[in-house]
């Protein structure tokens, strides 16, 4: 470890003193040095060093990785200058030499003969060169050639300024069926009709070779205030006592473009990747499998979902715009190919997001997962899974040499084959029996994921009323454990996201009960006050927040903040006003029911000061401090003779009824001098627990 560190360090101080520029990077980039299409098979050759990618476009996507020498060329042409194809055959460009090549069956090339730059009227180290539109075109410096059929040499086309294209380019090939791209270092132009650009090569949807760019924020270490998967509370927890919104089969049917009519039984979600981790997904289950879409895909049975390289893109740059944000990729068990998929996985996923990947479980001796704070600050936010058979002999080699990569073995999935013909209500139970099984496994998949009983679609929206209780269902016996549930893996996630059925909110909800659970010697469930405001909602002031509670829906719909009301004593409904009266310290004063502002600047003093709660019933105010309750215009009585404890949090009036809150929970109170205890706080699906600085 140590001399690793020193390595680093010193590789470092070479970096800083050799090279000037901010963001040295400590790894040598590849660079697109030339590229050409050939034949009626709509593929691009693009050459680099020592290496060529087939790019394809009907996948939009690599097909073939491989050193020169797979496709016929000669090793001596490494970082070739340009390429073109004429009369069918690819013209390789290199110094003041071009070698003739013919395509001999399938993606093989067999040399056909040489001729220097000089005879066609070019200079030496060409640039780049295009074939295109029945043209062929040749850069250097700032000036175009373009071939001439009737002399048969180049002549001088001007310069490159004209066309829009900067100076010095790398590489220039026909790009799909009309376009074509100019590649100058970590970036590209694209011509269609106009010229457009820069972009980043990056765009292009190759994975396999390391372009740039992308490196310098990979290695930054997280400094300053930080928040953990939207929530600073969960710093302090490690990967196994977290929750995260999982997408199941990830990559079948994204961006929008699905499968047409068999979507029924082929789309588990319609949305990019990109656009699924703003809703707030953190879990990816994917299906890899080799060459069905190019050279890695998502496979659903025997289609192509979508390539893989544009979902480990997609990450990256979600990953790169929220920093606070941990991820887990399960590339699962239904693998097709994976003496295959393995290799080609590895390759993508170093190169495009090395510095990312976390091994801290697999390094330390006593195979404890990091805390969510511990993977930000590091900036090792991305927890890969294999499918298991990388434990096993010949793939094991890969395992053992690369520590970031998990076994999916340390999944348990709660799984089952099940039908929703009548229905999803067998979930729950199922969750739990499975769960009791798996519970000892080092993470735990709740999966809602049916077999049987209509549509993809239709099965996750019968599912969906039943998020919440699958998670509770598994809580307990991974509580026994110290940890949590980790995965709610579902379909369509994008549907109704903002709804509490959701699986963000379910996950949010688990998550704060994980916070309960996993920090009960800094966090703890307190509300401070709650006081219905209408039919329809209950506002509960919990310290800084407050948040709105739908009695139609039994749960949390939303969080208000108002700097006045934070941390106060107490709160009771003045409906002839309809105001809420608020009551802190030694003060009291009414604020508008909905807009919360306060109706006036005045504030009365109260008679006792600190009140636990307060609330009106059966027309009269009645206060609650320590053990006693006082009901206007009697004397204090023990709160003993109601049946309650001392210190009560908070007390609200709901239908008649008086809801009693102390810690996590909660009494109903009829009046008949016996209050009975209903449940736990939480169970009203708020978030109530208020936790000191977890910042670390
Ligand atoms: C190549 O692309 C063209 C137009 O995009 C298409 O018509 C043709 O079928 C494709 N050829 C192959 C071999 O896929
Ligand atoms: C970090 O958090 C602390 C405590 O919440 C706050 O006082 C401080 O201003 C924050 N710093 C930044 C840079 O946001
Ligand atoms: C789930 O299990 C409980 C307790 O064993 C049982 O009462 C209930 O009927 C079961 N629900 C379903 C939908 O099977
Ligand atoms: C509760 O009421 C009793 C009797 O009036 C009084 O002696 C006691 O101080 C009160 N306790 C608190 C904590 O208010």
């Amino acid at each position: 470890m140590a001399e690793h560190c020193l390595v680093y360090l010193l590789l470092h101080v070479i970096c800083i003193l050799v090279s000037p520029i901010p963001g040295c990077h400590s790894r040598s980039c590849d660079k697109i040095n030339a590229a050409f299409t050939v034949g009626d098979d709509n593929a691009t050759y693009i050459l680099s060093g020592t290496q060529f990618i087939k790019y394809s476009f009907v996948h939009d996507s690599e097909e073939t990785v491989g050193g020169l020498s797979k496709l016929g060329l000669s090793p001596g042409l490494v970082k070739p200058d340009a390429a073109f194809t004429m009369n069918g055959a690819v013209h390789i460009l290199k110094r003041c030499e071009i070698f003739r090549y013919r395509m001999s069956g399938e993606a093989t090339f067999v040399k056909e003969g040489e001729t220097t730059t000089h005879s066609l009227g070019l200079p030496c180290d060409v640039d780049a060169a295009i074939s295109w539109a029945g043209h062929v075109l040749a850069f250097k410096g700032c000036n175009i050639w373009k071939y001439d059929v009737s002399t048969h040499q180049f002549e001088p086309e001007g310069p490159v300024e004209k066309r829009g294209l900067p100076c010095n380019l790398d590489a220039a090939v026909q790009w799909k069926s009309s376009g074509a791209i100019f590649v100058r270092g970590a970036q590209f132009w694209k011509f269609d009709t106009v010229m457009r650009g820069p972009f980043h090569t990056d765009e292009l949807n190759i994975c396999s070779w390391y372009l740039c760019g992308e490196a310098d924020w990979m290695r930054e270490k997280r400094v300053g205030n930080m928040s953990c998967n939207g929530d600073e509370r969960l710093c302090p927890l490690r990967l196994d006592q977290v929750t995260m919104a999982g997408l199941h089969n990830a990559g079948s049917g994204y961006d929008e473009v699905g499968f047409g009519f068999l979507n029924c039984w082929l789309q588990n979600h319609a949305l990019s990747i990109n656009k699924q981790m703003k809703l707030g997904i953190r879990h990816l289950d994917i299906d890899p499998c080799y060459d069905t879409c190019g050279l890695l895909g998502t496979c659903h049975s025997f289609v192509c979902g979508g390539s893989i390289c544009p979902i480990i893109k997609q990450v990256r740059s979600f990953l790169r715009d929220n920093k606070d944000e941990v991820v887990t990729i399960n590339f699962n068990h239904e693998i097709v190919n994976p003496e295959k998929v393995f290799q080609g996985l590895n390759r993508q996923l170093q190169t495009q997001m090395g510095p990312l990947l976390n091994k801290k479980f697999r390094q330390s001796r006593e195979k404890k997962w990091p805390t969510l704070g511990q993977s930000i600050r590091a900036n090792k936010r991305v927890f890969v899974f294999y499918a298991p058979v990388i434990e096993s002999s010949p793939h094991n080699k890969l395992y053992q040499r690369y520590k970031w990569i998990h076994s999916e073995n340390f999944y348990g999935s709660t799984w089952r084959p099940f039908s929703v013909h009548y229905g999803c209500d067998e979930v729950v139970n199922l969750t739990a029996a499975r769960c009791e099984v798996r519970k000892s496994r080092e993470l735990v998949e709740v999966s809602i994921i049916p077999e049987k009983g209509g549509c993809i679609d239709n099965m996750a929206e019968k599912c969906r009323p039943f998020l919440h209780q699958a998670l509770r269902a598994c809580e307990g016996f991974r509580f026994e454990r110290n940890d949590s549930p980790n995965v709610l893996l579902v379909d369509y996630p994008e549907v109704d996201s903002g709804a509490t059925s959701s699986v963000f909110h379910a996950v949010y909800h688990q998550n704060v009960r994980n916070i309960h659970k996993h920090r009960s010697q800094s966090c703890r469930v307190k509300v401070n006050a709650a006081v219905r405001v209408s039919q329809e909602e209950t506002l509960f002031f919990i310290g800084k927040k407050i948040i709105v509670y739908s009695h139609s829906r039994r749960a949390q719909v939303g969080v208000r903040d108002a700097p006045d009301l934070y941390n106060i004593d107490a709160a009771y409904g003045v409906p002839e006003r309809n105001a809420v009266r608020i009551v802190k310290g030694c003060e009291t004063w009414d604020v508008d029911a909905t807009s919360l502002l306060p109706l006036s600047r005045e504030r009365r003093a109260l008679v006792t000061c600190n009140l636990d709660a307060a609330v009106v019933w059966l027309s009269q105010l009645h206060t609650f401090k320590g053990c006693n309750v006082t009901t206007e215009g009697s004397d204090p009585t023990p709160l003993v003779s109601w049946g309650l404890p001392c210190q009560l949090d908070a007390v609200l009036h709901s239908d008649g009824k008086l809801f009693v809150f102390r810690d996590n929970s909660y009494w109903k109170y009829t009046g008949k001098g016996v209050a009975s205890l209903e449940g736990h706080t939480l169970d009203w699906t708020i978030d109530a627990v208020q936790c000191g600085n977890s910042n670390i």
